[in-house]
């Protein structure tokens, strides 16, 4: 089978290098791809966004199958293009996708089938002095949320009412979120452990991934602002056998079946993110997509042929794809990003190292750029994705192993956090 995938981060090169081991890949290529990715697999200069032009690619070459990394074209309706021309295509329908793209609809379908969340209210863009009342006299910590897509940045936790109200002239400040802003999510602040569960649909059976832990802000021990995240590992012991059973029962199976009877049949990978509260997992946003930079780490933990899966997903066969057992073995990505992230920050260091790497570590690129010398550049503020992945044994191992190869490398301005996956240490250590 001929396979296309979408997108040009760390998460795009982790489908290639998963896709790339099944047994029935013919050709596979990505776009648009980016350095790492082109070891493994043709690249095609085709932007992310231009669905007619991917459209057309797909179409002239034949393509079995076309994975979507990002959410934006999932949100602009490319599964819908895709599905009219009667080609296969992995993720959901714009329709379906509005459960990530649009926080509002994500909160009051949620409310609607009774899946657990953050108690809410949502302020429209005429209704900004309602919020500002509001806000003075709300439980704190209190969270606000842009309602449309904020590439991660349109979340704010505040303490005091009055990082409420400076949080909420932010978020509504057409300069910095435009339409995102326009709607505003006021939620109750949960507490507890976060993780990520990717659970793979057809649209009325799913099957679940390896469950993970990101880490989101900036700096050593959660500390600093929000990013796209800084690393990852899997599985997140956090995640108990009877954690995961619950989520599947209050979380995933409504969800899917929430979907399928409001019109809205959920095709792809539906990302729960989630609150481990004492009360119980909550969902704190769900995605339409695989998730980054949790991706490179699930991946490599699946015994199974992704292939296999993502067609069995396209095609409504979940049913014969067997459930993966939890791994024995654990995966640990540390994210090497520019100075400066999620701020501005330079691009064109040069990066070095990376022939020094041995076969527990795999490194995907999330923003680099191959110059006309052959010499690798920044080009991101997430640059690699310097991941370990081991089979077996301890993750306090796997840990030492993605540190290791991180000592390797280097780039002017070089950052990354020192205790990606600590966590799952504390955890096992009771
Ligand atoms: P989101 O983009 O919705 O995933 O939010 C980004 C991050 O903000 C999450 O990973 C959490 O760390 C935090 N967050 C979002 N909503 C809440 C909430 N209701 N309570 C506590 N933390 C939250
Ligand atoms: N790792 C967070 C996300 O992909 O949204």
């Amino acid at each position: 089978m001929n396979v296309l995938v979408v997108g040009s981060g760390g998460r795009e090169h982790a489908l290639v290098w998963k896709l790339k081991q099944s047994a029935r890949i013919e050709r596979l290529v990505c776009a648009p791809g980016n350095p790492g990715i082109a070891t493994l697999a043709e690249t095609a200069p085709i932007a992310a966004g231009d669905t007619r032009g991917l459209l057309e690619f797909a179409r002239v070459n034949k393509m079995g199958l076309t994975v979507i990394g990002p959410e934006q074209p999932l949100a602009a309706g490319i599964a819908d293009e895709f599905q009219k021309a009667g080609l296969r295509l992995f993720g959901p329908s714009r329709r379906a996708a509005e459960i990530e793209w649009s926080k509002s609809f994500a909160k009051e379908f949620m409310r609607r089938h009774g899946i657990p969340s953050a108690a809410f209210r949502i302020f429209g863009a005429r209704q900004k002095a309602d919020a500002v009342a509001y806000l003075a006299t709300c439980p704190l910590p209190v969270v606000l949320k842009a309602a449309g897509l904020a590439a991660g940045k349109g979340v704010i936790v505040c303490a005091t009412a009055d990082e409420a109200q400076q949080a909420l002239a932010h978020l509504t400040d057409n300069a910095a979120f435009g339409s995102a802003g326009e709607t505003i999510v006021v939620e109750e602040f949960l507490e507890g452990e976060e993780a990520s569960v990717f659970a793979i649909c057809d649209g009325y059976q799913f099957i679940t991934l390896a469950p993970a832990q990101d880490h989101k802000r900036a700096l050593d021990g959660d500390q600093g602002m929000n990013t796209g995240g800084m690393g990852a590992y899997a599985p997140a012991p956090v995640v108990s056998p009877s954690v995961m059973a619950q989520i599947k029962k209050n979380i995933l199976e409504p969800a899917i079946r929430g979907m399928e009877s409001e019109g809205r049949l959920y095709r792809g990978c539906l990302y729960a993110g989630l609150m481990l509260t004492p009360a119980g997992p909550r969902v704190i946003e769900f995605n339409c997509r695989f998730g980054d930079p949790e991706t490179q780490v699930v991946l490599p933990l699946y015994e199974g042929d992704l292939l296999e899966l993502l067609v069995a997903a396209c095609d409504g066969m979940v049913g014969r794809i067997e459930q993966p057992s939890p791994p024995a073995g654990s995966a640990v990505c540390v994210v090497m990003a520019s100075e400066g992230y999620p701020e501005a920050y330079e691009t064109g260091k040069t990066i070095e190292g990376l022939g020094l790497l041995t076969d527990e570590t795999i490194v995907f690129h999330a923003g680099t750029r191959r110059q006309p010398d052959g010499s690798l550049v920044t080009a991101g503020g997430r640059v690699l994705g310097v991941t370990a992945v081991r089979g077996e044994g301890p993750i306090a191992a796997t840990i030492d192993a993605a540190y290791a190869a991180v000592d390797k490398i280097t780039f002017d301005g070089m950052h990354f956090r020192r205790d990606i996956a600590r966590r799952a240490l504390n955890a096992t250590a009771g």
